[in-house]
């Protein structure tokens, strides 16, 4: 039971004790009862009311996490500290987990803090999904498969983007034992932790990520595979390990200042299907790149590499796009 739920029992138990007591006042006068009599009378009915109430709150809000109470200073951090409950498991140590959330209503970020004790096999996704059990069942996040195939839980994590289940809770702690998980600032968020990826998949569709044959009915209706080797194979294999999951379009410093650019994920796959030997796009796939919002606006920061948890490097693949563009134009179909 938190601070609000027990200052409404002794709101609403001290409003029932006007009229109660006037009526006791009342029967005990007309009836000459003594003092201590309709006192003791008084307090007995108080007590019932009291519990009463009490049970009604309870069993219509629930429990709450004991000690709710405020942790930080701060102006946007209005919300209090859920505290770990029970023993502390052996080997675990405690955490501070902080949380920025939108708020959709208001259209403004909360910072909510938690106290939990985790052990060193812990992913971020883990603790998320504790707090949200144990302290707030109100906390959204996307998540999926829980294994880094599916591309759904990304986020922030002490101003680095990450796959929430592919990383371990204590490798991401500051010297203060804390951790601060905020949305991705790439992509509007809708609530909490929930980012909206309506603009990158119109981007990644926008570059037509699939094989582009000439022959359309050969390629509906081919009779064999089409067959590679495996030098081909390995020119676009690293860049087809992406799995949407959008940290390095978080991490580009370029679409955070430029709506219009297309972006490290997309490009990558410009170039994965550029150097797919069966893919007969050629030109129109450079030309897709060669604009001031495609390849050109990569200014090679580089952080997009850093951040692809699959290990696609956008960043080569883009310069290599350039490359391509300025060396094969004239030759590609
Ligand atoms: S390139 Fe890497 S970081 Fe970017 S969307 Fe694909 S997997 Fe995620
Ligand atoms: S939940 Fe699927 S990648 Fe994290």
């Amino acid at each position: 039971m938190n601070r609000d739920s027990r200052f409404m029992i002794f709101l609403y138990a001290g409003m029932a004790l006007v009229p109660l007591f006037l009526f006791l006042y009342l029967v005990s006068a007309i009836a000459h009862l003594p003092y201590e009599t309709w006192m003791l009378g008084l307090a007995a009915a108080w007590m019932i009311i009291f519990g009463a109430v009490g049970s009604v709150e309870i069993y219509a809000h629930g429990r709450e996490p004991e000690e709710r109470m405020p942790l930080i200073e701060g102006e946007r951090v209005n919300k209090g500290l859920g505290s770990e409950r029970g023993e502390r498991p052996k080997g675990a140590e405690q955490v501070n987990v902080r949380i920025r959330r939108f708020n959709p209503g208001t259209k403004r970020f909360d910072e909510y803090a938690y106290r939990v004790y985790e052990d060193k096999l812990a992913t971020v996704l883990d603790t998320l999904l504790k707090i949200k059990s144990v302290h707030d069942n109100t906390l959204s996040m996307r998540y999926s498969c829980r294994m880094g195939i599916c591309g759904s839980c990304g986020m922030v994590a002490n101003g680095k983007p990450i796959l929430a289940c592919e990383t371990n809770l204590l490798s991401q702690l500051d010297e203060n034992k804390s951790i601060t998980v905020e949305p991705m600032r790439g992509h509007p968020v809708l609530k909490d932790l929930v980012t909206d990826f309506d603009t990158f998949f119109e981007k990644h569709a926008s570059v037509e990520p699939h094989l582009y044959r000439k022959d359309k009915e050969e390629q509906y209706s081919a009779d064999s595979a089409y067959r590679q080797t495996k030098g081909q194979v390995n020119d676009f294999l690293p860049y087809s390990y992406c799995i949407m999951c959008g940290l390095c379009m978080d991490a580009c410093p370029v679409v955070n200042s430029n709506t219009e650019f297309v972006g490290p994920q997309a490009l990558s796959q410009i170039y994965r299907y550029y150097k797919d030997s069966r893919d007969q796009g050629g030109k129109r796939r450079l030309l897709d790149a060669d604009n001031l919002h495609g390849a050109w606006g990569c200014e090679f920061s580089g952080s997009c590499s850093k951040a692809c948890p699959k290990g696609v490097d956008p960043a080569s693949a883009i310069q290599l796009l350039k490359a391509s563009i300025i060396s094969d134009f004239g030759e590609k179909a």
